[in-house]
């Protein structure tokens, strides 16, 4: 199944990459579904408070969306940081989080401390082949998200992000088991009748990264139309998934925390598409992404433009024999297309 993707790359190396996919997952599309553009509630947030200690969440608390960050404590510090994209500030943040969760534990700090590790690991991704680094984080992260997961089990998003890092780490070390294993954690975040938005993105970009016509890439492309589905609130015409005039508003959308998650998830759904070899619904994914307000602004607009030019050798190059010439889904927008601020570029 999925050794097909990088049949001889040494193995870490295949975890930066596909550790790479995960960027577009994790947090592709905000959270808990209920009737799309509900501002849903905040989970961890809501009972650390403004990075402060906290009490017990209230709810299920599968979405942040709608709702801004903090403004004080190591969360705030997080949150500039991300924002403005500067990597450089990772161990300051870091070290903020740790101290915090030293004397005042509470479960945001120990949620966004995992997540710090998960956006330094798609840093070293994109800086290329330090293995020893990716192995390290991967690690790291693992751990940062399991302890997460015990201080938040209300939050299903924590399963999608963790069987997201256990499935990358089960492909890249060509462990087939721990790559199911991974998958089948995500998808508690996608129980039928109450999928989130977080575990359907999640899955799709997980699974996409198959060859094409691996039946787990097929699987990949349901998820995509779930997740665009789950966004539009209803059914959606997969010949011509047009949004323009839509209001699709809240979690979906543009919004403090992620100032671009509308574009940065129709550039990855756009390249899932091409890589089904669907032409004309790529191609209209890809211009929704210029639907409604942020385009212009966004740190990727440039990476968009090409994929509607190059188009055609796109589709070629994932429908020919060598895996190895296969764009990355969502290319290189891993956590920064989605989550940073037009003045932090
Ligand atoms: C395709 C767009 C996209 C990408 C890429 C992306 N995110 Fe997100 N992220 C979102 C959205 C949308 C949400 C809101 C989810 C919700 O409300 O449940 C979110 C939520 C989050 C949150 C939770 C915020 C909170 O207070 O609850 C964190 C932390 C986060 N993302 C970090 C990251 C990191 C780290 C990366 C890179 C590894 C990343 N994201 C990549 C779109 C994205």
């Amino acid at each position: 199944m999925t050794e097909t993707n990088t049949p001889s790359m040494p193995a870490l190396l295949g975890l930066a990459a596909l550790v790479a996919a995960l960027a577009t997952t994790g947090c592709g599309a905000p959270g808990s579904i209920g009737a799309p553009g509900e501002p849903g509630s905040v989970g961890a947030r809501a009972a650390a408070g403004s990075g402060g200690a906290g009490g017990a969440p209230e709810d299920p608390g599968t979405t942040s969306s709608g709702t801004a960050p903090p403004e004080d404590g190591a969360a705030a510090l997080f949150w500039k940081a991300f924002h403005d994209g500067d990597h450089a500030a990772i161990p300051e943040v870091r070290q903020a989080l740790d101290e915090e969760m030293a004397t005042s534990p509470n479960p945001y700090a120990t949620f966004l401390r995992a997540h710090v590790d998960l956006w330094e690991l798609m840093e070293v991704a994109l800086d290329g082949d330090d293995v020893g680094a990716t192995a390290r984080l991967a690690l790291a992260a693992l751990d940062n998200f399991e302890r997460a997961k015990e201080d938040n089990p209300q939050d299903t998003r924590l399963h999608a992000w963790h069987g997201l890092l256990v499935s990358a780490v089960g492909q890249a070390t060509a462990n087939p088991l721990m790559y199911e294993s991974g998958i089948d954690e995500i998808e508690l975040a996608v129980p039928s009748g109450a999928p989130t938005i977080v575990g359907a993105f999640t899955l799709m970009s997980v699974l996409s990264r198959n060859p094409p016509l691996d039946p787990h890439f097929a699987a990949g492309v349901e998820a995509t139309w779930a997740t665009v589905e789950l966004c539009a609130g209803g059914p959606v015409d997969r010949q011509n998934p047009d949004m323009t005039g839509l209001s699709i508003d809240g979690m979906c959308h543009n919004h403090t925390i992620t100032p671009h998650s509308w574009q940065g998830f129709w550039l990855s759904a756009g390249d899932v598409l091409a890589k089904a070899g669907e032409r004309d619904v790529a191609e209209t994914m890809y211009r929704n992404a210029k639907v409604g307000d942020g385009f212009a602004g966004w740190l990727y607009a440039p990476d968009l433009e090409q994929r509607l030019v190059d188009l055609d050798a796109r589709i070629a190059a994932y429908q020919d024999v060598d895996p190895f010439n296969d764009p990355p889904i969502g290319g290189s927008n891993l956590c920064h297309g989605c989550h940073t601020n037009d003045a932090g570029k």
